[in-house]
């Protein structure tokens, strides 16, 4: 970088940062933007008489927006050195040891939110200030206390700074966005923003709206004679603030990594965002010697998550029929890494989400692949658009059969049953793990059977045989005999798995298994009442049911006559256990496969379900449980440990 450049790259980090901070309105990534902080870092490194005022490494925090009254905090808030990786880790640890070799370190996680101080005095909160430039923030005392998770008053009567971060958790974020498009506003890049922007409202009625949370994780001003940072966050906690999802103490370098993979495997499971963890000594006394340098602390690093979200282009807007025939708007982007995996596909869900968010062929967008999710558009950077977009209107006709199609406003529906795009997702879906879960009869193999005209319907896939697969292109003696045995492997299933795989529509496993448990294979001849009486059968479930089987109920039948479901010994015969009738969550890891522990229950008449709610009679944690089991305590469900578990199902 020539001075030029570095001059240029202030300015478009100076832009960034304006968009950033003041707008609450990103018009980059954060990936970007710490890259091109970090050559900025190096130039002034390597010419440190050339360095701008302007520069943004000058400053030390937020820009302190107008509105609010100015505020000083009593100590400095500080920011943290990031690392990206385990090498610059290693380096930081050494350069820590070079100061003291015996210590320990406290993990959390770094939570993506805004930044915000108490301060409590004789026991009540006297004042909330935000970050700002680190010495002065914004007073948003009347905000602060509309947040739920700020107590307003503690058990603890001398002076205290308590540090945290403001946060929205995902689902409300997706709320707020969802209701931000109904009425037409700017949606929030992420839930940072929609937490920043909330926080600095000067109407405290649209804070109170947002259900934003404080996550403490430090102490400024204080006298507390605790000598562990790890036992001070354990007294913060216990003056009614809110815990982190996960918290460790380590003692070295792989101790640190252990955790750190551990953050980033759950992260997805959390209810918040984070970007990284956080690494930081523990002992006070250590932290005091090593302390700060200009900007950050010597004693705490930012061990950052790879990034999530990206920038990318929108190239085309396709459309997926599904086995129901409902249209599914897909964006086809350019190819772009996300965390190592290229992503090139981004779900759009439906028409009335591309018109909520605007999103049109050629746009620049953020792009966000959590997990195992399908990668979805958070964002259009509408700054970027250079008048070659291209706005894509609602189909009236099915993209693969030509009908007509029914707009529902939401979905759109191809109504022809024999679309051919229904009739092969069908049969994917019948043949799929949750359903019959027939070994090699994927995607591929089923479109090719299809296009063959072998198979046209799920009925087909009994009369294959040996001879009419060989004479198939790419269908080999082994593979052929592998398909024809995993079809005659079905034969026999479960009763619910059956069900399932009929695909009824708002009819999926649970449902199935509920069915099964009642009716075994007389569902067909269920009436209304007798479905409604299902716990977990609602009104539009019940329909659905009695459609199904009033068209196809000839179908049903010749497929149970293929299939021979297996049904379950009547409930009856279930002996009275602790579990009997009772609704669980598995949750943290335990000494056997879940699925083990699952059925064990299930034969003891439980109902295993996926997540805590105030239904939720007990929930069995295992090592290492998350969020499920805190969200259990917080609602008071039962908790046994496995051990416990085990002691009451050996009755
Ligand atoms: S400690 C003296 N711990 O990250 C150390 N900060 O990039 C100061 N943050 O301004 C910060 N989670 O707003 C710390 N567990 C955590 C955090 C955290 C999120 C934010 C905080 C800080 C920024 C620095």
């Amino acid at each position: 970088m020539n001075f030029e450049e570095y001059e240029k790259a202030v300015a478009e980090l100076n832009n960034y940062a304006y968009h950033y901070y003041v707008n609450d309105n990103p018009i980059t990534t954060d990936e970007l933007y710490d890259k091109l902080y970090h050559e900025v870092v190096e130039f002034e490194d390597n010419n440190p008489t050339s360095v701008l005022e302007n520069s943004p490494t000058q400053r030390v925090g937020d820009v302190v927006s107008e509105g609010f009254n100015k505020a000083q905090h009593k100590s400095r808030m500080w920011s943290l050195e990031d690392v990206f990786n385990a090498d610059d880790l290693q380096k930081w640890l050494t350069r820590v040891s070079k100061f003291d070799e015996n210590v320990t370190f406290y993990c959390e996680p770094k939570y993506d939110g805004a930044s915000l101080n108490l301060l409590y005095e004789g026991g009540k909160l006297i004042q909330a200030i935000t970050r700002g430039d680190g010495v002065e923030g914004e007073d948003i005392t009347q905000n602060a206390k509309t947040i739920k998770t700020i107590p307003l008053s503690i058990d603890y009567k001398e002076s205290i700074e308590i540090r945290g971060e403001v946060v929205i958790f995902k689902a409300e974020f997706e709320r707020i966005n969802e209701e931000r498009a109904k009425n037409g506003e700017n949606l929030f890049a992420n839930p940072r923003n929609a937490a920043a922007g909330s926080l600095r409202q000067l109407d405290s009625s649209i804070t109170a709206n947002r259900n934003l949370v404080f996550l403490p994780y430090g102490i400024g001003e204080n006298s507390l004679d605790i000598s562990l940072l790890s036992q001070r966050m354990e007294f913060i906690y216990s003056l009614g603030f809110k815990q982190p999802p996960y918290r460790a103490t380590c003692e070295g370098f792989e101790d640190i990594e252990a955790v750190y993979e551990k953050m980033k495997d759950e992260r997805e499971s959390y209810e918040m965002m984070l970007d990284g963890m956080v690494v930081k000594v523990d002992g006070i006394e250590a932290q005091q010697n090593m302390g700060y340098t200009v900007k950050v602390p010597r004693w705490a690093v930012a061990y950052k998550f790879p990034a999530v979200e990206k920038i990318t282009t929108v190239k085309d807007i396709i459309l997926q029929v599904g086995r129901s025939g409902v249209i599914t708007p897909v964006a086809i982007v350019e190819p772009t890494n996300i965390d190592g995996v290229i992503v090139e596909r981004a779900t759009l869900h439906n028409f009335d989400e591309i018109q909520r968010k605007d999103i049109r062929i050629n746009d620049r967008v953020i792009i966000l692949r959590s997990g195992d999710v399908i990668p979805k558009i958070i964002k259009v950077l509408e700054i970027h658009r250079d008048g070659t977009q291209r706005k894509v209107s609602r189909p009236k006709e099915c993209p693969v059969c030509g009908s007509e199609l029914l707009d529902e406003g939401a979905l759109i529906k191809c109504q022809n049953l024999t679309c051919k795009a229904r009739v092969v997702n069908s049969i994917i879906y019948f043949a799929s793990k949750q359903c019959l879960n027939i070994d090699g009869l994927g995607d591929k193999i089923v479109k090719a059977l299809f296009e063959s005209g072998l198979v046209e319907s799920v009925e087909d896939i009994f009369s294959l045989t040996l001879d009419k697969l060989l004479a198939l292109e790419g269908f080999k003696e082994k593979k052929s005999q592998n398909l024809l045995n995993s079809i005659e492997n079905v034969k026999g299933c479960d009763c619910w798995r059956f069900i399932n795989s009929l695909g009824i529509e708002h009819i999926g496993e649970v449902a199935s298994k509920s069915l099964c448990k009642t009716f075994g294979l007389f569902f067909v001849d269920a009436t209304k009442e007798q479905l409604l009486g299902i716990d977990g059968i609602g009104e539009e479930m019940a329909e659905a049911v009695l459609e199904f089987v009033r068209v196809n109920y000839e179908h049903i039948l010749r497929l149970q006559t293929h299939l021979n479901p297996k049904v379950p010994q009547p409930k009856a015969e279930v002996e009275e256990n602790p579990f009997k009738d009772k609704t669980v969550v598995l949750t943290g890891s335990m000494s056997k496969p879940r699925d083990e522990i699952k059925k064990m229950l299930e034969n003891l008449g439980a109902k295993v379900v996926g997540s805590v709610s105030k239904k939720t009679d007990m929930v069995i944690y295992g090592e290492d449980a998350g969020s499920k089991y805190d969200k259990a305590v917080e609602l008071g469900v039962q908790t046994l440990s496995e051990n416990e578990m085990k002691e009451m199902s050996d009755v």
